[in-house]
């Protein structure tokens, strides 16, 4: 990882948006700081972290935006959404309701979002395979039908976390 006051190449804002304990907030510390909580709080309000990465040459500032997936403990969305070239729209794979939550949040992202908005769909909790709710080809095939890129992870076991904010990221850059 790159130091906080190494001179960026860019700066941009990404947003986590998802219903209320799918996950967000743990895929944000997970890239952010390597860190997971087994007994995280709902969040309240609005939360961001930086992260610097190198693609290719150029060094990149991703200031990521996290908010409640709570409708009562939101923020402003037009204000949240404002400048975001990427957004992570996570599900947790072991709740149907939060896949099928999925349609509202698109009609948000589309509604606030700018028109070049890059949107990753995250299925996560991979490593709760057991309590499987959404299969793998449901979240596929809903990002092929909504042109997204799509990827599940383990916010838990580390899987796949990087990935998907990379992906979000190369897609901008
Ligand atoms: P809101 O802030 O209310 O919108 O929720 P959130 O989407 O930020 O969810 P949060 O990150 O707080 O996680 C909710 C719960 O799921 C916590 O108990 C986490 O420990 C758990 N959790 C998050 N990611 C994973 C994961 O990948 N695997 C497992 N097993 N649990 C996870
Ligand atoms: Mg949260």
């Amino acid at each position: 990882t790159e130091s906080f006051d190494e001179e960026c190449d860019y700066l941009f804002k990404a947003v986590l948006i998802g219903d209320s304990a799918v996950g967000k907030s743990n895929l944000l510390s997970r890239f952010a700081k390597n860190e997971f909580c087994l007994e995280s709080k709902p969040t309240i309000g609005v939360e961001f972290a930086y992260r610097n990465i190198r693609v290719g040459d150029k060094l990149i500032k991703a200031q990521i935006w996290d908010t409640a997936g709570q409708e009562r403990f939101r923020a402003i969305t037009s204000s949240y959404y404002r400048g975001a070239l990427g957004a992570l729209l996570v599900y947790d794979i072991t709740r149907k309701s939060t896949f099928e939550s999925l349609k509202k949040w698109l009609k948000e992202v589309r509604e606030f979002g700018s028109r070049e908005l890059v949107v990753v769909l995250v299925g996560n909790k991979s490593d709760l395979a057991q309590y499987r709710e959404v299969n793998l080809e449901d979240g596929r095939s809903l990002a092929q039908l909504e042109d997204l890129s799509f990827m599940e992870t383990s916010a838990k076991e580390n899987l796949n976390v990087e990935e998907a904010f990379l992906q979000m990221i190369t897609r901008i850059y």
